[in-house]
């Protein structure tokens, strides 16, 4: 089973940052749907189709009166819902003339939209990054575009191997390489979890410029990705020797939770949006700002390496071989759960029918 182009329909995406949208129309294509989001006055989020139903003119080129968006071509004016209140030239609306909603949901610092059928979306489905907007913790985020399938990144983040030979310099240490993992599936909450622990390792520079720790550390890495489109990297460090209390405390501790949404764009481009939250010099904008300029250059340097390689398949035949071995057993976990989920909401069809954008 290589690793999946086609997305599973029927489950939550993330689709920007809450503070990416606004009263300005922002376009936004995920899993090959062009979608347009906006914010009522009332500040709730809307999602419709970005496909003007009169010509297909992109409503995202358009502009809002109120809630509604005024198609910028010949003036179809539609509501949150979609529906379309008012055409040029004529009194009588075609009962046809709506777009699609798309329900949505912010949490966690995400909008989250739900692509396939809207009578099954369940906002309790939605999984949680609540250190992202956590008072206690302090988080950068971004979002990088990537000219490859989003498999091709569940694949590099759930094999941490690779920090040792292309995040060399920044988060990869020979320990990382080294070090065997663990390997978990939770196959009734759909969740695979992958976890390293290194009991005496390099100390990163990613780590010590953040944490201030000059030797060597204990370092555990607890993956838990929640497929399609959700990634956790739970991340301890702390001086060599120094482990939680028994009662689970962890004073001694500096904890980072690296999170990922992996939200496919069109079955060869992937939105890669990554977040970085500490629970540590939560004040220090210095420790904000290298963090942020860090994370960012490593997920560069996975960019990099993607598109090379999605390229080099593209041209490979149909059928070509891979070869696994125990670091991908994470990989391979995911890409079963993922064909599963695909499998099953196959030929659902997007929200055609216009419904309210809820906002939670
Ligand atoms: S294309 Fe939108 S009103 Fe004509
Ligand atoms: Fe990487």
């Amino acid at each position: 089973m290589g690793f999946p182009v086609k997305f599973a329909r029927n489950r939550w995406y993330v689709a920007a940052y809450t503070s990416e949208v606004t009263r300005e129309l922002l376009p936004r294509t995920i899993c090959g749907e062009a979608l347009v989001f906006y914010r009522t006055q009332a500040g709730q989020v809307v999602a419709l189709s970005d496909r003007c139903v009169h010509r297909r003119f992109p409503l995202s080129e358009s502009h809002l009166d109120g809630d509604n968006v005024v198609c910028g071509y010949h003036g179809f004016t539609y509501d949150t819902s979609g529906t379309c209140v008012a055409v040029p030239g004529q009194r009588r609306i075609p009962r046809t003339a709506r777009v699609p909603a798309f329900p949505v949901v912010e949490q966690d610092s995400f909008v989250w939209v739900w692509i396939g059928d809207a009578a099954e979306a369940d906002p309790a489905g939605i999984p949680r990054a609540p250190w992202l907007d956590h008072p206690d913790w302090t988080a950068v985020h971004g979002r990088e575009p990537l000219d490859a399938p989003y498999g091709l990144l569940v694949d590099n983040l759930l094999d941490l191997s690779h920090e040792t030979y292309l995040h060399g310099g920044y988060i990869g240490t020979p320990e990382v390489a080294e070090t065997p993992i663990k390997t978990e599936v939770d196959e009734e909450r759909q969740i695979v979890y992958v976890s390293r622990h290194m009991d005496d390792a390099a100390c990163p520079p990613f780590y010590a410029n953040s944490t201030g720790i000059t030797g060597r550390i204990v370092r555990w890495q607890d993956i838990e990705y929640h497929p399609p489109c959700l990634y956790l990297l739970h991340s301890r460090v702390a001086p060599v020797g120094v482990l939680p209390n028994a009662d689970g405390s962890d004073p001694g501790g500096f904890h980072v939770e690296v999170v990922y949404a992996i939200t496919p764009e069109t079955e060869n481009s992937t939105h890669d949006f990554w977040a970085v939250a500490r629970d540590f010099a939560g004040d220090d904008d210095g420790v904000s700002d290298f963090l942020r300029e860090s994370n960012r250059t490593v997920v560069l340097q996975d960019v990099v390496a993607l598109n090379t390689l999605a390229k080099v398949l593209e041209t490979e035949r149909d059928g070509y071989q891979e070869l696994s071995i125990n670091i991908d057993t994470g990989g391979l976990a995911a890409r079963r759960l993922i064909a599963a989920q695909i499998a099953q909401g196959a030929g659902a069809e997007p929200a055609r029918a216009p419904s309210a954008a809820a906002t939670g």
